[in-house]
């Protein structure tokens, strides 16, 4: 299975994405991602066998916490992206993120090793720079850490839950 960590966004900020989605691909086309499957990557872990490891890795992290803001979109020329960027970086989201990879090295699973550039992806295949809007910021109130799955069927991806964990600074496991 194919697996990943990644921040989820809950309903009305999953709302306000799709709309800059909808914005930024009626301004320079490409294959807009659906609302559902909106998220921030953490950690990339690629092919394992099983979530029984990376479960236990996210049931261990402990973390509170804190909001991200969300308040301009880009165009990454090299892969094609539109993404969603914060001018701020909080230092929780750089802290949470290092915990998580490192957690993930100790418990021998694959991680990306790669600098962590947070983006939320809107559009991809935009090979043409687009001229895309200013926007209002989106505050996204970080609470939960989860678990992802991808699954391609046919021509389709889309990910399912395989776990999900509270950031509550002690862990607590909400829903698998
Ligand atoms: P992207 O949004 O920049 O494409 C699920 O595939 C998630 O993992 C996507 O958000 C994707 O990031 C990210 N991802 C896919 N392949 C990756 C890789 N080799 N390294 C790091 N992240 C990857």
């Amino acid at each position: 299975m194919r697996l990943f960590f990644a921040l989820l966004p809950q309903p009305a900020v999953r709302a306000a994405f799709a709309g800059w989605t909808m914005m930024s691909h009626a301004a320079g086309g490409g294959r807009a991602v659906r609302a559902n499957n909106i998220h921030l990557t953490l950690a990339f872990l690629g092919e394992v066998p099983d979530a029984v490891g990376a479960r236990a890795v996210g049931a261990g992290l402990c973390a509170a916490p804190f909001e991200l803001v969300l308040d301009r979109i880009e165009w990454w020329r090299h892969n094609g992206l539109v993404v969603a960027r914060a001018a701020v970086l909080p230092e929780a989201l750089v802290d949470l993120q290092r915990t998580l990879v490192e957690a993930l090295h100790v418990a021998g699973l694959p991680a990306e090793a790669r600098a962590f550039k947070p983006h939320v992806t809107l559009v991809r295949d935009v090979r043409r720079e687009p001229e895309l809007p200013a926007v209002p910021a989106i505050h996204w109130p970080i609470l939960d850490l989860a678990l992802m799955e991808s699954v391609r069927t046919d021509k389709s991806l889309s990910y399912r839950s395989a776990g999900r964990w509270t950031l509550a600074g002690r862990p607590t496991m909400l829903d698998a």
